[in-house]
């Protein structure tokens, strides 16, 4: 008898629609995104593509995370203001559909980027892409063929001559041998 006091249908249709309410705005809020890991070099663009969508105005908010570092990079609301960390000026893009780009990458760049969509009723969601940033050696890579292929025409250069003097000091012995011999004969015809 009490049980049915306790849980009369007001309060069941009053719980159930409360419930309801609850996964409403729960579901009221979905982040669709295809690729959540991404890998770019050293000062190309990423763009974190995601397409939002909502009952009421959401605030999009990203979040950059990497070991013990947390930074907020961006935060707006469709339509309104764009409020843009200091330390990402010029670098981040946002876009009405929740996406953000970030160009000019660093090594730095590499980690999580969260986004968290939330309403005004406090519900939010989230989600998370991991960012990979590779370095490209190519400028040090070309210094170093040039160097060695400074290093290979000053080689070549040193065995080129070592092998002209060489040369040159052979032919200077032999000729010296050459020219001495008759003067040796001349001497030798002298004395006799
Ligand atoms: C979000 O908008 C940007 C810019 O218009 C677009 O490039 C991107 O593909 C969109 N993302 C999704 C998941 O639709
Ligand atoms: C937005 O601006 C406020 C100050 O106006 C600042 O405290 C906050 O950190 C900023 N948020 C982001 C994500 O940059």
């Amino acid at each position: 008898m009490w049980f049915s006091r306790i849980w009369g249908t007001q309060e069941v249709s009053l719980f159930l629609s409360v419930l309801l309410y609850v996964c409403q705005l729960a579901g009221a809020i979905s982040i669709r995104s295809y690729r959540q890991s991404l890998t770019r070099s050293v000062q190309q663009d990423v763009l974190f593509s995601v397409d939002i969508s909502c009952l009421g105005i959401p605030t999009i908010q990203w979040t950059f995370m990497s070991g013990m570092v947390s930074r907020d990079i961006s935060s707006w609301q469709p339509g309104g203001l764009t409020n843009i960390s200091e330390e990402y000026t010029d670098r981040v893009h946002t876009y009405s559909n929740g996406s953000m780009g970030l160009s000019d990458l660093r090594v730095q760049d590499a980690g999580f980027y969260v986004i968290r969509v939330s309403e005004l009723s406090g519900s939010s969601r989230d989600a998370g892409f991991v960012l990979t940033v590779e370095e490209i050696l190519y400028e040090d890579l070309q210094y170093l063929s040039v160097f060695t292929l400074v290093l290979a025409f000053l080689a070549g250069f040193l065995m080129l001559s070592m092998w002209l003097m060489d040369n040159a000091y052979r032919r200077l012995k032999a000729w010296n041998g050459r020219r001495q011999m008759p003067v040796n004969g001349e001497t030798e015809l002298q004395a006799l």
